[in-house]
């Protein structure tokens, strides 16, 4: 096929695109979303503190607006993120303990309550870990309402949808020896052993260049897959995006049954929250660049 979500579809995957809600309306961004990628993410439109500013006061309106441009294209929605140490809205950062840990269930509750029936995947828990060796839990007013706190928001996901995929999404997880995901894996496997109701990974695979994209990186998605859970690379952009790390990215989906997609974070360059390392697949006057092609070769070919 001639783009990518079309190519993906073939492949019985998804090519999907962080969206800025405020670019809808710039008709050069809204052509390429239409016309390549069939799955969205809202680049922040769906954070804790963009939906719930006030305590008890829950604003749906651009979130909503993106829902319904999705639908209207046939694209499917991943909710991100239903639990974060950051983004929290100033009344959140200020809690602790039953008091912030009941707070977070309603947000969680709430949220996905409302968009039942439209959310394909939520990312439930977002980076709850450390970089570095020690495996550790990231410090966070959440994680000091106790180490449960990742599994009861989960539970809480599932009772509100319970059609939508829950995931636990991280950055630096691609490595399969680093520290932090052997951690992640410990904590899936818990999940799964004790029927925590977890569905799925997520690896954000925001690369600096061929230097840390892992030529482990399929043993780590087939890792993951293998306690039964399927994978999603779902936040990918790679510094200078070379084409060759894009193509060994897309290729080590495709080889992974339960790799569903892949999701790029925005769509231009200059949409990218990294903008001057031109990690994406347009440029800023939205041409293709060699690592579409790449991609989409890939895709087809792969
Ligand atoms: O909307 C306000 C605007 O009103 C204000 O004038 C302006 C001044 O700074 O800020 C605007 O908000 C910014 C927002 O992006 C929208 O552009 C925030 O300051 C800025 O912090 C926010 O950055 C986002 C970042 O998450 C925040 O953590 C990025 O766009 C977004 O790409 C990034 O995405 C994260 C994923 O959620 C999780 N994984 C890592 C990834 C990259 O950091």
């Amino acid at each position: 096929a001639s783009t990518l979500g079309a190519s993906a579809a073939e492949r019985g995957r998804y090519f999907g695109t962080a969206v800025a809600v405020s670019r809808l309306n710039d008709s050069a961004y809204t052509t390429i979303l239409n016309r390549e990628f069939n799955q969205v993410t809202a680049e922040n439109e769906m954070k804790i503190d963009a939906l719930q500013p006030n305590q008890g006061q829950f604003n749906y309106g651009n979130a909503d607006r993106l829902v319904q441009h999705a639908r209207s294209q046939g694209m499917l929605v991943r909710g991100h993120t239903l639990a974060w140490h950051s983004q929290q809205p100033g009344w959140m950062q200020n809690m602790s303990g039953t008091t912030l840990r009941n707070a977070m269930l309603n947000h969680v509750t709430q949220v996905a309550t409302h968009f039942r029936g439209q959310i394909e995947w939520w990312d439930v828990v977002n980076e709850a870990f450390q970089d570095g060796s020690s495996g550790a839990r990231r410090d966070s007013n959440l994680q000091r309402t106790g180490n449960d706190w990742i599994e009861a928001a989960f539970r809480a996901a599932r009772q509100a949808d319970p059609n939508a995929d829950l995931c636990y999404n991280d950055y630096n997880i691609d490595n399969w020896n680093d520290a932090k995901t052997q951690a992640v894996y410990r904590m899936v496997q818990d999940f799964k052993n004790r029927g925590v109701p977890i569905d799925c990974v997520g690896l954000q695979s925001h690369f600096t260049g061929g230097s840390n994209y892992p030529s482990n990186y399929r043993t780590t998605l087939s890792s993951f897959a293998a306690l039964g859970v399927d994978v999603h690379i779902t936040e990918l952009d790679i510094r200078n995006a070379p084409s060759d790390a894009y193509r060994n990215v897309v290729n080590d989906c495709l080889a992974v049954a339960r790799c569903k997609g892949i999701t790029v974070w925005g769509i231009r360059d200059s949409d990218s929250w990294r903008s001057s390392e031109n990690p994406l697949l347009f440029n800023g006057s939205g041409q293709k660049k060699p690592a579409y092609d790449a991609v989409l070769t890939a895709l087809n070919n792969g």
